[in-house]
């Protein structure tokens, strides 16, 4: 063999072989970075709406409840998006004549719904549902961090599946009241070591179960 392809090619070989080493070496910590950059998990990445509405002026400012809006959060797998008459119930007086909300009394008028972009979108093969979470204790913060901060809403977590994780295996280091849920800038009333522990007892949290595949895949 080597006298049909003369000295040099054993070297090319070697060479190429590291140099394709290299590479699927180079290719692995490229997919890896990208699986856990911004540009996959669009975490902190803010999205644009069709009304420039903002939950640091209506949460943060009014000190208006999540709950005022997504009034399906405690019943249902979804949070919902609100209609356009929640809206006017207060912009039919307040703000009325702003162009800012020129798409809302659009929206009013011709009755289609305002075309929201969605901002957390878990793949179709993953069961997710809000009620649960919320009626035991873990906050929208926990999952949507400082929404009453952001005039733009973005991912504040990367709902991976470890992170879901992270928490499944020890809810007792994120639980808190259940009339806390909504509280933005949350502080446990007494130490979150000692607190945690009881309130997971309490509501019948089986810790044990949170992890198994068929909890999430279903
Ligand atoms: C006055 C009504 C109103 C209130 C109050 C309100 N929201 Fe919203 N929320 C909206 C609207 C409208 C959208 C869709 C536009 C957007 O994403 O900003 C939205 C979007 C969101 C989204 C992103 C949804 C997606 O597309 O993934 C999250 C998360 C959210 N709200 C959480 C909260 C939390 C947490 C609170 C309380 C701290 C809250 N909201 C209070 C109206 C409201
Ligand atoms: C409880 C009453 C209330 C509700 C409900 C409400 N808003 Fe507002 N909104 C206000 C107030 C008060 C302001 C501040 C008005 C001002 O500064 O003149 C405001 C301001 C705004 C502005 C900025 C207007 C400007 O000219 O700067 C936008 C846009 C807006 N709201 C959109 C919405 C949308 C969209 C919804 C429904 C998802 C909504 N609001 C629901 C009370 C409300
Ligand atoms: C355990 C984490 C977690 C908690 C707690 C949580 N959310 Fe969510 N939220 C999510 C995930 C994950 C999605 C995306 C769901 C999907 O794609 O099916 C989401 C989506 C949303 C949406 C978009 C509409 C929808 O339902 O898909 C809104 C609005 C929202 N959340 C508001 C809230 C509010 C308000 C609270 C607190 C009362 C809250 N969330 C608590 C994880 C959470
Ligand atoms: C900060 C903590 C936390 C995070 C983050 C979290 N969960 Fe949970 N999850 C819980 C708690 C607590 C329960 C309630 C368990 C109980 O009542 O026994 C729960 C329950 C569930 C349940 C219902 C289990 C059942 O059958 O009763 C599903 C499904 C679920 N979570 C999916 C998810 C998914 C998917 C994610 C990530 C996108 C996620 N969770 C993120 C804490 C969390
Ligand atoms: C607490 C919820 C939860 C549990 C429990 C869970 N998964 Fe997942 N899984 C997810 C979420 C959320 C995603 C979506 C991840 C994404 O979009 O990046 C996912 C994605 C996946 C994927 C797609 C590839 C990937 O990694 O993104 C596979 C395969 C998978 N899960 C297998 C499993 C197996 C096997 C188990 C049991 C050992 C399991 N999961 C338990 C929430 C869960």
């Amino acid at each position: 063999m080597s006298q049909l392809f003369g000295p040099a090619a054993n070297t090319i070989a070697r060479a190429s072989i590291i140099g394709l080493l290299a590479l699927l070496i180079a290719g692995a910590g490229l997919g890896y970075h990208l699986v856990n950059s911004p540009y996959n998990t669009a975490v902190g990445i803010a999205v644009a709406q069709p009304v420039p509405y903002s939950h640091a002026q209506h949460v943060g400012g009014l000190g208006l409840d999540c709950r005022y809006c997504h009034t399906a959060v405690e019943t249902s797998n979804s949070a919902s998006i609100p209609p356009t008459e929640i809206c006017m119930g207060c912009h039919s007086q307040v703000a009325k004549d702003s162009p800012a909300l020129e798409a809302v009394r659009a929206s009013q008028e011709t009755g289609q719904p305002l075309e929201w972009v969605r901002v957390h979108d878990l793949p179709d093969y993953v069961y997710f549902n809000h009620a649960i979470h919320v009626r035991q204790g873990i906050g929208c913060e926990n999952c949507h961090g400082r929404i009453d901060q952001m005039a733009v809403v973005a991912k504040a977590e990367p709902l991976q599946m470890a992170w879901c994780l992270d928490c499944h295996r020890d809810p007792a280091a994120y639980i808190r009241p259940r009339d806390a849920v909504t509280v933005m800038g949350y502080q446990p009333p007494v130490e979150q070591s000692v607190l945690g522990p009881q309130l997971v007892a309490e509501y019948g949290i089986e810790t044990a179960r949170l992890s198994d595949c068929s909890t999430c895949h279903r």
